[in-house]
């Protein structure tokens, strides 16, 4: 098969690296470029185009082109534009929620009133698009609250407000300031809830959803959950807050009643779905629905997968997930992201990442596992994101921007992953890279 990846982070190249064990993969293109995404075989399967992740048209044009036969999306925001319809319409195989299922993540005002519809746990909330009662439910409401601004905010649209003051300024900035550029016009006030935090993610094609192992993220930049808030700095898989119980009170509570509502809604969703979900003293309440994986949680979970990612794919498009005996490992993986100096404020000169090419001594050897895919996964994998190459040199990589890489080690449980993560850590170096050095460690 050939296969169009859209996006180019971080998790696009853990999808990539996945498909590309698959030896059903004869091409695969990724768009826009990433450099760091590479045939694991040393073959010349690797293609990249310059096309970006909105450019619905061109996309189209080049899965068409390049006789894509499949056709997976990383980021949200093709998905809430609509790419699978117009994919679809063409008659090209698509892996997504269409445009209408999307606005689970793209407007969170229609999650919510999915979750109320569907009996799903979640916060209390009220949505205003009047600035005017916005106001006057911020002077008699109870404090710390949370400001959301329903459309998609690049994960920035989420603002806790430990008093009116602080309440007042970021209500400004989402629907006077329009700081969100739009994604504020409507916002939601939600009362503020506390608990350790759990992604849970599914392979869904509208009927069966399959469960992946959940992960715990860490959001702020600095070690002790210091710092201001980021993409993910990285997470650790499965997470250790998902005991037997969250786990069954996940699966009746939330997972069931989505399902239900998806098909009572007449979605059609054939994609991944993730929860974002908080255990709270009464129990498990989902923050949001992403309809997509998460950035780093996908460096985490796809290297304890064990199928084939082709007929995961393919199963997801076609419907037939009922089918698919999907199987991941029950070891343990802790991702590590380094990003640029700068990050996640502004830009860093770019530099030569070094010492890349000591990451394969942790991989002599092989897995510990059965199965014939599982053997070829390595202990230690680096996902790219913001990387360029040098001049001439392919194999010479640069560190350009932001999360930079992610490296994620897997082991007999969290500790032995950990362990593993930092020492191939403590092998790449670039100028000014920081990392926290508390991703998974149990207190
Ligand atoms: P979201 O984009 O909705 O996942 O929100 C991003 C982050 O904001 C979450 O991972 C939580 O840490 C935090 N958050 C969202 N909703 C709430 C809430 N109701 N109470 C406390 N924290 C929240
Ligand atoms: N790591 C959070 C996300 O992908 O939304």
């Amino acid at each position: 098969m050939k296969i169009l990846v859209v996006g180019n982070g971080g998790r696009e190249c853990a999808m990539a690296n996945a498909l590309l064990l698959s030896p059903k993969v004869k091409e695969l293109c990724i768009t826009p470029a990433n450099w760091g995404v590479r045939d694991p075989f040393n073959g010349d399967r690797v293609r990249r185009a310059d096309i970006g992740a909105l450019d619905t048209e061109n996309l189209i044009k080049l899965a068409k082109d390049g006789g894509s036969d499949l056709t997976v999306v990383g980021p949200e925001a093709p998905l809430a534009a609509g790419i699978v319809d117009a994919f679809r319409e063409q008659g090209l195989r698509i892996v997504g929620p269409d445009r209408s299922a999307a606005r689970l993540e793209a407007e969170k005002s229609f999650a919510k009133d999915f979750m109320l519809r569907h009996g799903i746990p979640t916060g209390k909330s009220e949505a205003f698009t009047d600035h005017e009662k916005a106001l006057k439910h911020l002077d008699a409401a109870a404090y710390p609250l949370v400001l959301k601004a329903d459309g998609l905010a690049a994960g920035k649209g989420v603002i806790i407000c430990p008093d009116r003051d602080s309440a007042r300024t970021a209500l400004d900035q989402m629907m006077i300031e329009d700081k969100f550029k739009g994604a504020g016009k409507k916002v939601l006030i939600e009362e503020c809830l506390a608990g350790p935090e759990i992604s849970f993610f599914c392979f869904f094609d509208g009927r069966t959803a399959v469960p992946m192992p959940p992960v715990s993220d860490y959001k702020r930049l600095k070690d002790g959950d210091e710092g201001p808030n980021t993409g993910g700095m990285g997470c650790m898989c499965p997470s250790p807050y998902a005991t037997p119980e969250v786990m069954a009170e996940w699966r009746e509570k939330v997972l069931q009643p989505f399902i239900k509502g998806c098909r009572q809604d007449g979605f059609d969703y054939r994609g991944v779905i993730y929860f974002g979900t908080m255990v709270t003293e009464d129990g498990l309440k989902v923050l949001e629905f992403n309809v997509r994986m998460g950035d780093p949680e996908a460096q985490a979970q796809m290297p304890l997968m064990q199928n084939d990612f082709v007929d995961v794919l393919a199963a997801m498009e076609a419907g037939t997930l009922d089918a698919l005996r999907a199987s991941f490992s029950d070891e343990a993986t802790v991702t590590v992201v380094m990003a640029t100096a700068n990050y996640p404020y502004g830009s860093s000169p770019p530099a030569p990442i070094e010492g890349l090419e000591r990451i394969a001594r942790f991989n002599n050897g092989g897995g510990s596992a059965n199965g014939s895919i599982f053997r070829r996964l390595p202990r230690v994998s680096v996902f790219f994101a913001g990387v360029g190459r040098q001049a001439d040199d392919d194999e010479a990589l640069l560190a350009t921007g932001g999360r930079v890489l992610a490296v994620t080690a897997r082991g007999d449980d969290l500790s032995a992953a950990r362990r593993l993560a930092y020492e191939a850590v403590g092998n790449i170096h670039f100028e000014g890279a920081q990392y926290r050095t508390d991703i998974a460690l149990l207190r």
